[in-house]
């Protein structure tokens, strides 16, 4: 049987972790303290997740636009990057979790680099949740990137040969796109695959959200009638014509 709407768990979920500031400074203390608590919070959602058989994770960690944030923080967030990597690894391994990171490295010291790409091969074997994380990453930066390797191929750009080239090539569009912290924006996250996501926005910043939150998100998307583009009657089978059915 297909499973119906009320059923199915999103296969891809995307999170924009915003919020961690705020939940520092209501508590008055720095910034980077609302960081940390965010890295607990993520840790809690990939287990989350992995708990309700979603099969893709993909978070936005550090935008392209967050390098303009004060250098304190910045380096901050880099430290955070590099200590949580070597902490998390064993138990994500340990979880069957492959960890991918997707944006722009060449930003980043050779330390980070070299941590990135020895946590990728750590767990490249793992298969039951891919988990994104989207460092030094913007959507434009993406179109962009994959736009200029087809460009030095001499290749045809289309929509096809564009998504190949994607950094997220790997997995399938995010089904779901949650955004924590109140916000209604997109601020340059996934420009591309996003557009058939549906998308959920969350008053609680990222330090808070938590399972009960991931599972509202979850039952708000069961109610969301996805049409690609069809008319209601197409996708729900009701219509009769054979040339108008739901694919
Ligand atoms: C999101 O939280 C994390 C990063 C952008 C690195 P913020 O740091 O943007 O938190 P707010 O929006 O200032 O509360
Ligand atoms: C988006 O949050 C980026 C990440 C969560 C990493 P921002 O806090 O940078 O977004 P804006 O500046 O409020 O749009
Ligand atoms: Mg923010």
């Amino acid at each position: 049987m297909v499973p119906t709407s009320s059923t199915v768990v999103p296969n891809h979920v995307a999170i924009v972790m915003d919020g961690n500031g705020r939940w520092a400074t209501k508590r008055f203390l720095p910034r980077i303290a609302g960081h940390k608590q965010g890295v607990d919070s993520l840790s809690r959602c990939v287990q989350a997740c992995l708990d309700r058989g979603i099969s893709v994770l993909t978070v936005f960690a550090f935008s392209s636009e967050n390098w303009n944030r004060p250098a304190e923080e910045v380096s901050g967030l880099m430290e955070l990057l590099a200590y949580s990597l070597s902490k998390e690894v064993p138990s994500l391994n340990a979880n069957g979790v492959q960890l991918r990171f997707v944006g722009d490295r060449t930003r980043l010291s050779e330390k980070v680099q070299a941590g990135l790409a020895q946590a990728e091969l750590d767990t490249s074997a793992n298969q039951r949740l891919i988990f994104n994380v989207c460092f030094n990453y913007g959507g434009r930066w993406d179109i962009a990137q994959a736009a200029n390797r087809l460009a030095v191929r001499g290749e045809a750009i289309t929509e096809l040969s564009l998504d190949r080239e994607m950094a997220l090539a790997h997995v399938p569009d995010p089904d779901l796109l949650i955004r924590t912290g109140g916000e209604l924006r997109i601020s340059n996250f996934l420009l591309w695959q996003a557009a058939y996501s549906e998308l959920h926005f969350s008053d609680k910043l990222w330090p808070e959200f938590d399972e009960a939150a991931l599972d509202e998100a979850i039952a708000v998307f069961r109610t969301r009638e996805r049409r690609f583009g069809k008319t209601s009657a197409q996708v729900s089978g009701r219509s009769t014509n054979e040339n108008t059915k739901a694919a």
